[in-house]
This record gives C-alpha cells, structure tokens and sequence, in this order.
C-alpha cells in the first residue's frame, strides 16, 4: 500500500463493514482533543474527551468515549495507542482496555494508528507492549524502514471483506515489488537482540539529554519510550495531553535545534527523537556532546 492509503483503506472498510456513517479520530490514547472531522454533532463528545484528559484518568477516559459510541452512530474509532504524533505519551493506564471493551460492547471497530508506534515501541508494536489488540491496525514507516510501505492489518472477518468485495481497495503502488522487498529485508534486521541493543542506546541518550538539560539549567520534560522519545522545553511536568503540549517553549526548541545543527545534529523541530539501529555508542556519544554544546548556547542566551 502507498504512504496515505492506509488510512483510506481502514476508513473505506469501516464503512464498509458497518453500514455506518462516523468515525472518530481520538487524538491522543489518553483520550485527548478529539477532532470529529465527519459530523459536527461529534463536537460534544470531543470536548467531553478533552474534558476527561485533562482529570487523566483512563478508565473515566473510557467511559466518556463509552457514553459517546452508546448513541450508535459511530462505526469506528480511531487512534494512536501511545501519542507518538504529538509528544510521546503512553497510554493513561486502563484506557486501552476501556476503549477496547467500549467499542465491544457498541458494536464499533476500533483502529489502532500504529504508523509510528509500530516497530518502534517493540517488534509488535505499541499493541503487544500494552498488550490491547485493535480490530484494525495501520503501520507504516519502520514498517520497511522508511521506504514508502504501508499496511492494515487486522481481524480475518473484516479484511476478507477486501476479497469477497464488500469493500473495494485499490491503489497503484499495492504489493509493489520493490517496496514490498524492503520490507521484508528491514523485517529481517529487526531481530529481539537487535532491539535490545539500540534500546539500551535509546534510553542512554533520552537520559542524557535529560541531564544536559537539567545541568543546563533549561527547563524541559523528556518522556517517552526507548526508541522514541519527546523533549518539551518549558513544561513543568510530563505532558499527559495534547492540552499540556500547547505550553511548550517551542521557539527556545527552534534555537536549540539551529544550535545542534550548527555542530552537526538535525532534530525535528516538534520535539520528536527517533532512535534507530544504525544509532551506535559512537553517534550516541557524539550527540549528547553537541546537545552539552547547544544547551550551553542557548542557556547563556547567545
Ligand atoms: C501517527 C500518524 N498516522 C498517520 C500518518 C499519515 O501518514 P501518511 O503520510 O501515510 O498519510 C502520519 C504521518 O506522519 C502519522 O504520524
């Protein structure tokens, strides 16, 4: 499947499968600022989920999503199962679970957008580490290790509706011979040792980054997970939503970032750090020096 098509796949077999019309996108797993992109009448029950991350409790999250899907007008829900897209937030505990069993019991499919979750946050995904199985689910990107693959994947009832032609999907690039070829050569490489090694990276260079920050005198919160990971500037604590993520210092991030590529590092921009195989002990070692370098720069103000 091409970049893109993934989603307009899950979307088309939601439809498909449910004779309904609605689909909700929860921002965020802990239940965040839900943007109903259909029908306006949605717009309640997204401020009531923004409502409820803000108390941060998951299975009251849950149960305010619950309450929305008991209209029975929704045919899927969609989200990141850890915020990945926006911070790198884990799910608030319980909250998976509530969803899940919310849509179980309203008849509605639940998605799980695992496009940068997926390989990232373990070899199956934020799925298997918080151990939550979707009915759909969407990757992509390390999925073949950033060459333009993407695939959904999901319960046997609602993908054979592709074959037997409930559901129509078509797309030039489907099973592409080279892409699919990267995939699976990237699949090979991602072996457990393989994951183990660049996580004891990933966690070396979270943390130390964290110090830089803290010796630095640089207010921040770094969170997330092993291969993935946020730096906010500004927060006073861990973000827990997409609300708290609105009080990033984000043009003080911008000068860090044009610090850290003076010496040599790119960054994202929106705070996001990903960790990958090819990240060794030496580019880890680099990085956080030139991190020391550009925290001090930007700390005295220059
Ligand atoms: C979490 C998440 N889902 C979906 C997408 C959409 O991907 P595409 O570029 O295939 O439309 C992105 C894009 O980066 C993403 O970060």
């Amino acid at each position: 499947m091409q970049r893109g098509e993934e989603g307009r796949g899950a979307r088309r077999r939601r439809r498909g499968g449910r004779g309904r019309g609605l689909l909700v996108p929860v921002r965020v797993a802990v239940s965040v600022a839900v943007r109903v992109r259909v029908r306006v009448r949605a717009l309640a029950a997204a401020s009531a989920l923004a409502a409820s991350a803000a108390a941060g409790r998951g299975r009251g999250e849950a149960l305010v999503l619950e309450a929305r899907l008991a209209r029975g007008d929704i045919a899927a829900v969609i989200m990141e199962p850890a915020m990945c897209n926006q911070g790198a937030i884990a799910p608030a505990p319980g909250y998976l679970e509530g969803a899940l069993a919310a849509c179980r019991r309203n008849g509605t499919i639940l998605i799980f957008d695992e496009v940068i979750t997926g390989f990232r946050l373990g070899r199956s995904g934020a799925q298997a580490r918080f151990g939550v199985t979707p009915d759909l689910s969407i990757f992509a990107k390390a999925i073949a290790n950033g060459f333009p693959v993407a695939a959904l994947v999901g319960r046997g009832d609602l993908m054979d509706m592709f074959a037997t032609g409930g559901v129509l999907h078509g797309g030039t690039f489907n099973s592409q011979p080279v892409t699919m070829a990267a995939m699976v050569a990237a699949q090979n490489e991602l072996t457990a040792q393989q994951y183990e090694s660049a996580s004891r990276r990933g966690v070396r260079l979270r943390d130390g980054i964290a110090t830089i920050l803290q010796e630095s005198g640089i207010k921040a919160q770094v969170t997330g997970f092993e291969l993935m990971f946020h730096v906010g500037f500004g927060l006073d604590a861990p973000a827990r939503s997409y609300r708290d993520l609105l009080k990033l210092d984000k043009v003080l991030y911008v000068k860090f970032a044009h610090a850290l590529l003076k010496r040599g590092v790119r960054i994202l921009e929106r705070g996001a750090w990903f960790v990958s195989f090819v990240h060794d002990d030496a580019v880890i070692d680099a990085t956080l020096e030139a991190v020391r370098s550009a925290a001090q720069e930007i700390a005295a103000g220059k």
